[in-house]
């Protein structure tokens, strides 16, 4: 089976199947949100959705970033999500996406590929496990207080994908991640705000 698998990055025409998988992950989304998300990903920079097709449908799908941290060296990768549809699994998907996975993140010179696994999720360790991942971490998480998330949701959901203003020297821009405020000669002053950072420069 693995041989059928071909894996390649995700595109706004597989909305529909990308939406089912996450659903099958249990994250469900609608297929309209599904372009945007995968915008949102490319427009940062360093992550990849891929898709497995096995039978002539998408029957898989992985997410992976890649970041640079002040500990290593080498940038981190971090495998963000994996999932094969329930009728497949057990033949080959999930190591062939990994297996892609773990050529991204060698081409962007890492040497190392990481994730985090949810304790309800059954199948993932004894998977992870076979592919030769072994456990080395805990994961801890926290609900941001309400207030906080809510102000930044609001930001983010603003219906404004790079939309530049020009008022006479004065520059303000808007994008869909956050809001970039900037203010050009004779003095120079920048606000960014990114969730889940807010970030003052003067
Ligand atoms: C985890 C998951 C992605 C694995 O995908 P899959 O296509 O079924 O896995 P594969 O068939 O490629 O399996 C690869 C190898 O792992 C083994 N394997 C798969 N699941 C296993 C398990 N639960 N325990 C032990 N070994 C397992 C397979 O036997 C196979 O071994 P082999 O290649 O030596 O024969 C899939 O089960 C899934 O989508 N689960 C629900 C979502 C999930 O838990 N995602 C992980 C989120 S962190």
């Amino acid at each position: 089976m693995s041989d059928d698998v071909e894996v390649r990055p995700a595109r706004d025409e597989d909305a529909d199947a990308v939406a089912e998988q996450l659903g099958h992950l249990g994250y469900p989304a609608s297929p309209a949100e599904i372009p945007a998300r995968l915008a949102r990903l490319r427009a940062r920079g360093e992550a990849e959705t891929f898709v497995a097709l096995a039978e002539h449908r998408i029957v898989g799908l992985a997410t992976v970033h890649a970041r640079d941290v002040l500990h290593h060296a080498r940038p981190v990768v971090q495998l963000t999500a994996l999932v094969v549809s329930p009728e497949i699994r057990g033949r080959g998907v999930g190591r062939a996406l990994v297996g892609v996975v773990e050529r991204w993140a060698a081409e962007r010179g890492a040497d190392r590929l990481v994730l985090t696994t949810a304790l309800h999720r059954a199948e993932a360790p004894g998977f992870y496990e076979r592919l030769g991942f072994e456990h080395t971490g805990r994961r801890y998480a926290r609900r941001i207080a309400a207030l906080v998330a809510a102000f930044f949701m609001v930001l983010t959901a603003l219906p404004i994908s790079y939309a530049h203003a020009q008022v006479r020297e004065r520059r303000v821009s808007f994008d869909s991640a956050g809001l970039i405020f900037e203010i050009t000669p004779p003095f120079a002053a920048r606000l960014s705000l990114a969730p889940p950072v807010l970030n003052v420069q003067y």
